[in-house]
């Protein structure tokens, strides 16, 4: 009895305060139960507090319930569960070891004050495509993928509540025309297995698992590693990749991870478990010289299971090729604005001073609209909560 008080007290005020606040489900279980271990009653699922807890799960491969994503109506879903998923991910894994992350990509830095995290979003677009089909995007391919791939991640990012259906169809229907293209370079142009796939499926890899996942993560990516940048510069100029997993576990991309019941084990969520405080040494800080030693949790950024991320090696590449083609030129300075306040799903943007030689007198900046997003993202997100079924 008491423990089903406890369990619908959890309940009511997790889901009570998903609801009200306006934070993604994740941060909020963080905020929540962020010192805490083990696992969380809730009336129908367990939330998992720490690693050592994930950990010792018994193992279960059905990831992410279907109400979690945001790519209706109609592309099916990223994670597909039992045999097709597997199957997804073996065609996938095929292609991306076809991919060259090797050769330089040519982009323009924007150069700009202002938010920069959608300028990134199309270099990361047009180097998605170059890697899919290995040419360049044409103006017009452009013109009717880039929207429907954006109108994705707006309503990840909860900067609109509703999907662009034309937009969607628009990418889909020019996805068609690519497959139908006699393409000898296309990283699937070879494979049976990703042929014997219905269109719809062969338009959700390349868009879902490929395109919007180079887009998204990789961009989210870049944009915390140049927030963090300025006042860290002497770091990532030593040390880039102990920047880049300490970058990863105060901002992990992923929100929220989900699995189904099973018969050993009820349905359970895990949430920006990196955060957690148990394990680390000054958990707050941005100190990267905790990963020159091993008296850590391990990182699991990039999952800790089958259903880990098959694109590890060229999310990571990529994003550091980016940031380092950036951060390298020594003419280049770049300042947050000052009332900017740096979280992981960027509600205001990323709101940067990128800039090219001579620096000017006073770099201190502030950027404009700040309540306004932060009320847009506010009320995107209870809707997306109302329309999408999302976690319960
Ligand atoms: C750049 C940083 C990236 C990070 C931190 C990241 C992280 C993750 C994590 C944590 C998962 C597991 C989710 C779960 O267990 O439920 C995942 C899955 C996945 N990622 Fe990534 N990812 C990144 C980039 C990419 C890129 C560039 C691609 C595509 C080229 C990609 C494609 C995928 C796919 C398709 C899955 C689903 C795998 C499955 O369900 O079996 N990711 N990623």
């Amino acid at each position: 009895m008491l423990k089903n008080l406890k369990a619908l007290y959890n309940t009511c005020l997790f889901y009570g305060c998903v609801f009200l606040f306006p934070l993604s489900p994740g941060t909020l279980a963080w905020k929540l139960f962020r010192s805490k271990k083990g696992k969380i009653p809730f009336i129908n699922r367990d939330l998992i507090c720490d690693i050592d807890t994930l950990n010792a799960l018994p193992k279960n491969d059905n990831s992410l319930d279907e109400f979690t994503t945001a790519f209706s109506p109609f592309i099916p879903l990223l994670a597909l569960n039992g045999l097709n998923w597997k199957q997804r991910r073996k065609i996938l894994s095929e292609g991306l070891r076809k991919m060259n992350i090797d050769q330089n990509f040519i982009f323009d830095i924007p150069l700009k004050k202002g938010d920069v995290y959608w300028d990134f979003f199309k270099i990361l677009f047009n180097i998605g495509f170059e890697l899919i089909f290995c040419r360049k995007i044409t103006p017009i391919e452009f013109e009717e993928m880039y929207l429907g791939v954006a109108d994705i991640n707006c309503l990840i990012k909860r900067h609109t509540g509703i999907p662009n259906t034309k937009a969607r169809w628009k990418l889909y229907h020019r996805v068609v025309i690519l497959l139908s293209e006699e393409n000898k370079n296309f990283i699937f142009s070879d494979s049976n297995a990703f042929k014997s796939l219905s269109e719809i499926d062969q338009v959700s890899i390349i868009v879902e698992d490929l395109l919007t996942s180079i887009c998204i993560q990789c961009t989210d990516l870049i944009c915390h590693l140049l927030l963090l940048y300025s006042p860290f510069e002497e770091s990532f100029k030593n040390h880039l990749d102990n920047c880049m997993n300490e970058t990863l576990r105060l901002y992990p991309l992923t929100d929220i991870w989900t699995r189904k019941s099973t018969t050993d084990e009820r349905a359970w969520i895990a949430s920006l478990i990196q955060l957690n405080r148990n394990g680390w040494s000054d958990p707050d800080h941005f100190k990267p010289e905790r990963w020159n030693i091993n008296d850590h949790p391990p990182l699991i950024s990039w999952g800790f299971d089958a259903r880990s991320c098959p694109a590890s090696k060229i999310g990571y590449h990529l994003s550091k090729n980016i940031f380092e083609k950036i951060t390298l030129d020594k003419d280049v300075w770049i300042l947050p604005a000052s009332n900017f306040k740096h979280e992981r799903t960027f509600p205001a943007g990323c709101q940067l001073w990128i800039g090219k030689g001579k620096k000017p007198d006073s770099l201190k900046w502030q950027f404009k609209g700040k309540w306004k997003t932060h009320f847009q993202q506010w009320f995107y997100s209870r809707f997306r909560v109302i329309d999408q079924g999302e976690l319960w």
